[in-house]
């Protein structure tokens, strides 16, 4: 899987994801020996930046951010391919600077033309670097392919509801072909998710009860500790649902419910996740009082610190309705999932760090201990821990020791870290992999981020209607707002203790 000599060029890259995420990722797949011999990375952006000073702060993100400290001498080689070209990203001379630059790297390094853009700026000036692309001849479609290929990768958000996701399809299609575009969800870069399809599908025995026929209901939870990190202005825009459900939680629950692919390849894979997204039955009108809650945290203790409320960081309105969790309950209408619930949360400021997919199954058909155990018996359960303490246990029911019929849950666990005790890279790096080698698997296909956003906008559109909630309505450092707990106790259920 070594990819061929490529020139990288990130637009934004004196934002924080470049030398938070990307360059570490770089750097740890350079470390590996994954990087094509030849490359350039270039960082396209407004700031008035030298490449030594690009060094320099890419550096400082290697340092506090990559998983694995620089090594001084494998740095220094990286670091010669590292460029800097600054521009407004609207001023065409900046694209065609850009342009003879990798004309420049091509005939020096020997790239071979091929071209990787990264859109990490703001998504307000995704059109602008496209259309400027596309003006100078640095598009894929105004480049033959003899001249080496080109793909451009775009980070989230994709849109903020679905007609503006449509508009950069479209946008998008006008300057580039569909196997061209890499719409990045870093959560299908992680180990554990990629593990759901090969733990469903290279195991025989979960296949079989994986339907309505044996699972009560599915829980899907990605909380958070950490708040909103100075990101207000961003935030106060998007929220939970946009920000973690439309991408990351729909995600995940697009490998838990899909079928089968008839082959492990990009368009076979898409294919069956765009058949569960369409499968959703929508939430729209009133429903969304029912099966959705929204909340936003007040103050409160984070592992004993006190930190504010939502309303009291930097660039969040006093008064803001924006929210900062999200619970929904759905329902997939198709032949395996027919009647199941679905509840999915996600939240900042949660009392811990973790995201986990509870498969729950039903009770046996008959308590054939009843009388005789002090409680009830509690079902299986599988957990798949997506983060931390990577891993995945089965709650079963065993008799404890002793003359009397006591019965209790035990778990059988995995744990990845004991397991394998190796450190798994991060998403960053396999997703930059199969871009450069030119796998979109991973990458969401433009049918797929529009049938998300057909689903999360039934509900934006229901919140615009109903009276404003009253936030903030839960307490840093707790799991949420009440009503959350309450969309489960009338059916009988709970959420998962984590
Ligand atoms: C990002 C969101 O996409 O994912 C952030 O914008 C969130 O708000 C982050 O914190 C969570 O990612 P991870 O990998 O830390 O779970």
């Amino acid at each position: 899987r070594t990819p061929q000599p490529c020139a990288i060029v990130v637009f934004g890259a004196t934002g924080d994801l470049t030398h938070r995420k990307l360059v570490p990722a770089l750097y740890n797949l350079a470390v590996d020996k994954l990087l094509p011999p030849n490359f350039a990375i270039i960082g396209f952006a407004r700031r008035p930046w030298s490449d030594d000073y690009f060094r320099e702060e890419m550096l400082k993100g290697v340092q506090e951010f990559s998983r694995r400290k620089p090594d001084p001498k494998i740095w220094e080689s990286f670091a010669q391919n590292l460029y800097y070209v600054q521009s407004e990203f609207d001023n065409v001379e900046g694209y065609q600077k850009l342009k003879d630059f990798l004309d420049k790297l091509d005939s020096e390094k020997g790239l071979g033309g091929n071209r990787l853009y990264y859109l990490s700026a703001s998504p307000s000036y995704y059109e602008t670097i496209v259309e400027r692309l596309g003006d100078v001849g640095l598009s894929g479609r105004s480049r033959r392919a003899e001249q080496g290929y080109t793909r451009i990768i775009i980070e989230k958000p994709f849109g903020h509801d679905l007609q503006s996701a449509r508009e950069l399809n479209d946008l998008l299609h006008q300057f580039f072909s569909e196997d061209q575009i890499f719409r990045i969800d870093h959560y299908l870069g992680k180990e554990t998710v990629q593990n759901i399809l090969v733990f469903r599908f290279a195991n025989s025995i979960f296949e079989p009860i994986w339907n309505r026929n044996y699972i009560d209901h599915v829980q899907i939870t990605a909380a958070e500790s950490i708040g909103i990190e100075g990101r207000g202005k961003y935030y106060e825009e998007s929220g939970a649902l946009r920000d973690m459900m439309q991408s990351h939680l729909l995600q995940l629950l697009n490998l838990v419910a899909m079928e089968p692919p008839v082959a492990f390849d990009a368009n076979s894979v898409r294919d069956e996740k765009v058949k569960v997204l369409r499968a959703i039955r929508p939430i729209r009108g009133n429903a969304v009082a029912d099966q959705v809650v929204r909340g936003q945290y007040g103050p409160g203790l984070i592992d004993g610190k006190e930190v504010p409320g939502y309303r009291q960081e930097p660039n969040v309105d006093p008064n803001s309705v924006t929210e900062t969790y999200v619970a929904i309950k759905l329902f997939i209408d198709n032949w395996r999932w027919q009647g199941v619930p679905i509840y999915m949360r996600t939240g900042k400021r949660l009392k811990k760090r973790v995201t986990e997919i509870a498969i729950q199954f039903k009770q046996p058909p008959l308590l054939l201990f009843g009388q005789q155990t002090d409680g009830i018996i509690e079902p299986n359960v599988l957990a798949l821990r997506i983060q931390p303490d990577e891993g995945i246990s089965l709650t079963v029911s065993v008799k404890t020791p002793g003359t009397r019929l006591n019965i209790r849950p035990v778990k059988m666990e995995f744990l990845y870290g004991t397991g394998f005790g190796i450190e798994p890279p991060e998403a960053y790096e396999r997703l930059l992999l199969d871009a450069m080698i030119g796998d979109s698997t991973l990458f969401t296909r433009h049918d797929e981020v529009e049938a998300s956003w057909a689903f999360i906008t039934d509900i934006l559109d229901a919140w615009k209607q109903l009276p404003p909630p009253q936030f903030p309505n839960y307490e840093s450092g707790s799991w949420g707002p009440r009503d959350a707990d309450r969309l489960l106790y009338r059916d009988g259920r709970e959420w998962r203790w984590l």
